[in-house]
């Protein structure tokens, strides 16, 4: 939105596509945009499956003219990583609200409660277009417009609305034909910043909150219930009109407005290049810009200091380059996404645990619940990281469900030509959706009449099409290589899978209300994990700095931790390292024992607690000097042991939080060597060849 200075649309195509390629790191499937088109209230719009790249071509292709230029205007873009509906013009961003383009919205992140915004608002006979949970928010705008007798609801109060009715995690970028040259923004949830350009002489360093800014009703749709016939949306009160504290922030000393850009982005990355003047919206922030003014309203009537809510948001000026902002404060991606995961395992359960009831849900698999229960196998197909998620997983399954499972590599699955019959359950998991040795599987069992099941992250990709029903397991784009958040997100998905399965069986009820207690705790305890990042620094540059080998030794729920651990080390450090099921230990791997082998034990409290302490006792017997991953306050370790002690959780969520400290370690053992950590040699993050 720029104020008092001339700009062609050439120059605007620019910016929105020169800022949506800074953000390509981010991972995307479809990039879109609309700006003002030559007549009021028109709108153009210009979208493409695939790269920004194609969003260009098709620009250049087109017949719009790039000399008409603005003094004022909005234009918003998006490049969409797809979590409702798969990726295609259609369900690619900017999205409408209707043919005539009323309102307008770009989204990141999920409306939890689409399904019955949705359905309220057909009920009320709006149609939609589209298959995302955005434009059921695009919807809602419209329809909150339309029920204003007089329409003279300001853009800001129409937001605070809708936003009241939402449910789920966003950032929202608003533009509309009804109210020309102005632009709403607001988050919750997911990042959004405002890049400020002005004049030189302009130096501003803060903009106020405006605490007491244009209210709306409370609540506007009541009874969400989208399957009682009483759903009805009660349209708001208009409120007051929006105050207009004149901002002495944008203006200059003389009083008179100066020529003024504002860049609205999720990522500084998109924006650098124009202005390192940044200022981030904080969670339930609705930001207002218009006549080269920017207001900052709060969703919720809070006080200033009251609710931890500063009466300000200053204005920074970024001093890091745009590699590095891309990966925020971290220095490799791995690194980002193994920080990501106290966030990333709440976005796959969002929506889906009910905490307080015990109840989980899973859209994906709904019709098809009945058939997987009577199936007469279980079959999980996978390769690397996703392989081992399965295997995390396996033992919960069988005891939830009493149903045979097995667990293959698909390249060995195929490669055994592996019976498969119409009444066994096939479960395909893959981060990417995209490699070819578990896609090839999965046509093998859709060949056999197989149910096919696709645990999944990318949406839309070939895995999620083709499988009969799935989970998105929504980690968030994955870059690193060496999967870390995609495979914690993929153990609870599978997790909640075995709970759903069994929810009609009561003997388990006390079981699995367990376990869906342990999820709640979870992100509060992989956080207090990381925080032991720095003592595993010093094992990779101290202890382990010069072993050119590393085992690690656990059993039952903990093998596929030490496989996972060990397939972490190898992948970027370089390093041989072997995940051994200590159960095996005396047929085979004691030989290997001795003073100089480093070996990692798994000794967390569960059943088989004592018969990793006779592997401990075993090894050390044999001089090894074990580092010991072990829970918080366990007493039965002697003193002088080295340990990694963490959180207890419930038995079969303990994975989740053991394998953390190994990411860790695999990371510092990599960064020591001077190795590349997010590209790792002869290794692609998506192995799309058998
Ligand atoms: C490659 C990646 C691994 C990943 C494996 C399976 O080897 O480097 O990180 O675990 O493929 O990929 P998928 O996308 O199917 O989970």
């Amino acid at each position: 939105c720029n104020y008092l200075k001339d700009k062609d649309r050439k120059e605007i195509l620019e910016i929105l596509c020169n800022g949506l390629a800074r953000q390509e790191y981010r991972g995307y499937d479809s990039a879109g945009l609309c700006i003002d088109g030559d007549k009021p209230r028109d709108i153009v719009y210009f979208k493409e499956v695939g790269k920004v790249a194609g969003l260009r071509k098709r620009i250049a292709e087109s017949s719009i003219d790039t000399k008409k230029s603005f003094v004022s205007q909005v234009s918003i873009a998006h490049t969409r990583w797809a979590t409702h509906g798969p990726p295609s013009t259609i369900n690619c961003h900017p999205i409408r609200s209707d043919v005539t383009s009323e309102f307008i919205v770009v989204h990141n992140g999920i409306v939890t409660n689409n399904a019955a915004l949705r359905q309220v608002l057909q009920n009320r006979g709006y149609r939609f277009e589209s298959e995302t949970d955005t434009e059921a928010v695009a919807i809602l705008l419209k329809y909150v417009y339309d029920s204003q007798p007089d329409k003279r609801i300001t853009f800001t109060a129409l937001v605070k609305t809708v936003l009241k009715e939402l449910e789920g995690s966003f950032a929202f970028v608003f533009k509309s034909i009804h109210f020309p040259n102005e632009i709403v923004t607001a988050r919750r949830g997911s990042p959004l910043l405002i890049g400020v350009k002005t004049d030189k002489k302009l130096k501003v360093d803060f903009v106020d909150v405006e605490f007491a800014g244009p209210e709306a009703d409370s609540k506007t749709i009541e009874n969400l219930e989208p399957t009682s016939p009483t759903a009805r949306l009660a349209p708001p009160s208009s409120g007051p009109k929006m105050s207009r504290r004149q901002s002495r922030n944008f203006m200059s000393e003389d009083g008179m407005p100066q020529p003024i850009e504002f860049f609205i982005a999720s990522d500084a990355s998109a924006i650098v290049e124009h202005t390192k003047r940044v200022l981030y919206l904080e969670d339930d922030d609705i930001a207002h810009i218009s006549e080269g003014q920017l207001h900052i309203h709060r969703l919720r009537r809070d006080e200033p200091g009251q609710a931890g809510t500063p009466a300000t948001r200053s204005i920074e000026t970024l001093e890091i380059e745009i590699a590095a902002i891309m990966k925020g404060k971290f220095d490799h991606f791995m690194q980002k996404e193994i920080y990501e995961q106290p966030e990333s395992v709440v976005n796959t359960m969002r929506g889906r645990v009910n905490f307080d009831d015990h109840r989980i849900t899973l859209g994906g698999l709904r019709s098809y619940l009945h058939i997987m229960r009577r199936g007469r196998r279980i079959v999980f197909c996978a390769c690397g990281t996703s392989y081992h998620s399965a295997l995390a997983t396996r033992a919960i399954f069988e005891e939830l469900t009493e149903i045979p499972v097995s667990v293959e590599l698909a390249s060995d699955f195929l490669d055994r030509k592996t019976p498969i019959f119409r009444d066994d359950v096939c479960v395909f998991v893959s981060q990417s959706g995209e490699t070819a040795d578990t896609i090839l599987a999965l046509r093998y069992c859709l060949e056999r009449g197989a149910l096919c099941v696709g645990v999944v992250n990318t949406v839309g990709s070939t895995i999620s099409r083709e499988t009969h029903c799935g989970i998105h397991i929504n980690a968030g784009p994955e870059v690193g290589v060496a999967s870390t958040k995609a495979y914690t997100s993929q153990y609870i998905a599978l997790m909640l899978m075995a709970l759903q399965l069994s929810e009609d069986r009561i003997s388990f009820m006390e079981r699995r209300n367990a376990i869906i207690d342990g999820l709640r705790a979870l992100p509060a305890q992989i956080k207090s994990v990381l925080d032991l990042d720095s003592s595993l620094r010093s094992l990779a540059t101290g202890v382990l700095a010069n072993s050119r080998s590393l085992l690690l030794m656990g059993r039952g729920y903990q093998h596929a931790t030490c496989l996972e651990g060990a397939l972490k080390i190898k992948e970027i450090s370089y390093m041989h390292s072997e995940g051994i099921l200590a159960g095996e230990l005396k047929h085979g791997p004691l030989a290997l024992i001795d003073e100089n082998m480093p070996v990692i034990i798994v000794m967390t409290q569960d059943s088989l607690y004592p018969k990793v302490q006779s592997a401990f006792a075993q090894i050390t017997a044999r001089k090894a000097q074990p580092i010991v991953i072990c829970n918080e306050g366990d007493k039965g370790i002697k003193e002088g042991v080295k340990t990694i002690r963490l959180p207890k959780t419930v038995d079969v969520l303990q994975g989740l939080l053991n394998i953390i400290p190994l990411q860790l370690l695999s990371y510092h053992l990599a960064i020591k060597n001077g190795f590349d950590v997010d590209f790792p040699r002869n290794l692609a993050k998506s192995v799309t060849t058998e």
